[in-house]
């Protein structure tokens, strides 16, 4: 277990596309496992491997309903819209609001490498877009309709 360094706005990390993950050892899984405690000591509801450095198709998701780990996920399909305010570790003290689906099929690898489906509405849909957005380099800023002050 062990806390890693977040990147933040600005490091050109979070601009990179990222690798897949072809080796399902421990070494992702302690990668995991770290993104996890980082995660919860942030108190975010979802991390991407390159937020913590490392250029590889991996991200988790916990939006109170226990963990979900994307390895090379892929958007199969999505319908419908919702707005609502958004937030990201990588950009702190910065909400806005973005248009995403309001439901979403991604297909993912989990740790060992079996492939599984998961389908989320509301805000596991937008977690889920918006973390699979990290590994093509993107980040919610360009995607704002219109920026939230924080009260
Ligand atoms: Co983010």
């Amino acid at each position: 277990m062990a806390i890693r360094e977040i990147r933040t706005r600005g490091d050109e990390i979070l601009s990179k596309k990222c690798k897949e993950v072809k080796n399902f050892d421990n070494k992702l899984h302690i990668l995991l496992d770290d993104m996890y405690d980082t995660l919860k000591l942030n108190n975010g509801v979802g991390l991407a491997a390159p937020q913590v450095g490392i250029l590889k198709r991996a991200a988790i998701i916990d939006i109170g309903d226990g963990l979900i780990e994307l390895i090379n996920p892929e958007i199969l399909e999505q319908s419908g819209s919702q707005i609502a305010s958004e937030g990201c570790l990588s950009v702190p003290n910065v909400w806005g609001e973005v248009e995403r689906p309001n439901k979403v099929t991604v297909k993912a690898q989990d740790r060992n490498g079996r492939w599984f489906k998961i389908t989320g509405e509301e805000l596991l849909a937008r977690a889920m877009c918006h973390e699979i957005e990290h590994l093509e380099g993107k980040l919610f800023l360009e995607r704002v309709i219109r920026f939230v002050d924080q009260d």
